[in-house]
């Protein structure tokens, strides 16, 4: 398999790398990198837990060939955090109770955080909209659907 060069900027840091044309986002975030928040479910793009936001919108890691990935920004849930301070996001998934395995959080908040950057005032069907690609089996949805509120609310009191 033909290899290709890729450059792009994740998480803030720009990246240059070498690999096989086939290979996707997903794999280059999880094995090259060692970014493995983002998680490989469905790999079909039905469960949402390998989101990441690439170019300001949400998307399927899993669908993204990682040509498609060059010259692009992406940001991972690996980038949420300053340091030791954790997003707003983050820290009201925690305070909320929306966090129970896990497995489906990176891609709840990557789906949010893209949420929130283009529409700071999202109302309730819209955030339920937007993690509707995101599938969870724990929750019930509702406790991620109010840490998503409290941080709009409170990132547009800081204002
Ligand atoms: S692993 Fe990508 S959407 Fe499920
Ligand atoms: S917290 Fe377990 S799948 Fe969502």
């Amino acid at each position: 398999m033909k290899e290709i060069s890729v450059q792009f900027k994740i998480n803030g840091q720009q990246v240059k790398l070498k690999t096989r044309a086939n290979r996707r986002l997903l794999d280059v975030l999880r094995e090259d990198l060692g970014l493995t928040g983002a998680k490989e479910g469905c790999s079909v793009g039905e469960c949402g837990a390998c989101t990441v936001v690439l170019n300001g919108q949400a998307v399927h890691s899993c669908l993204i060939l990682i040509g498609q990935a060059d010259g692009a920004e992406i940001t991972t849930v690996e980038g949420l955090a300053k340091g030791q301070e954790l997003h707003p996001l983050q820290k009201n998934f925690l305070e909320h109770g929306a966090v129970q395995c896990g497995f489906c959080i990176p891609g709840m908040l990557m789906s949010s955080y893209a949420l929130l950057q283009e529409n700071p005032k999202p109302d309730e069907e819209t955030i339920k909209e937007t993690i509707a690609g995101n599938l969870c089996r724990c929750t019930g949805y509702k406790q991620i659907i109010e840490a998503v509120e409290v941080t709009a609310q409170e990132l547009n009191e800081e204002k």
